[in-house]
């Protein structure tokens, strides 16, 4: 069983989408093995994204992602990374498929309401930015 991680970004959570969002990964057979809200610093917002320094949108995506709390969430399932991609749609709400998280609530490509891990490789490092492995069950 594959672990990933999701974050509600503070647009979904200003907007009590939190449980929409999440009824969307449960009715997928998805486990919720680890949940908390939290207020990010930004020294945390600009360690998470570290990936993105050097992209014009950086300081705008700290700004936003330290706007107000976000939930984070370690999702479970078999390939769960990729099936979490798909149930958020692309990036862009402009490109996203029907259905999807960002078509159906997400504003613009940098308020795009969710993340999610990318590879096995950020999963598991995104899992342990925010979770003690105590923490998930
Ligand atoms: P996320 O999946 O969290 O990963 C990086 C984030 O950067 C992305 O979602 C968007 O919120 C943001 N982002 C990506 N491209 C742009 C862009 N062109 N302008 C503003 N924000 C962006």
């Amino acid at each position: 069983m594959e672990l990933t991680l999701s974050i509600i970004k503070p647009d979904g959570v200003e907007r009590n989408l939190v449980g929409k969002i999440i009824s969307k990964f449960e009715d997928q057979g998805i486990r919720i093995a680890a949940i908390k809200k939290l207020q990010l610093t930004r020294a945390q917002a600009e360690a998470f994204y570290a990936v993105h320094k050097a992209r014009p949108f950086f300081g705008e995506l700290v700004e936003f992602m330290t706007r107000s709390p976000v939930v984070v969430m370690a999702l479970q399932g078999e390939n769960v990374i990729q099936r979490n991609r798909d149930i958020m749609g692309a990036t862009n709400p402009a490109q996203a498929a029907a259905g999807t998280i960002r078509k159906d609530f997400a504003k613009s490509i940098g308020e795009n309401t969710v993340h999610g891990s990318d590879s096995p490789e950020a999963a598991k490092n995104e899992v342990a930015f925010f979770f003690a492995s105590s923490e998930i069950c």
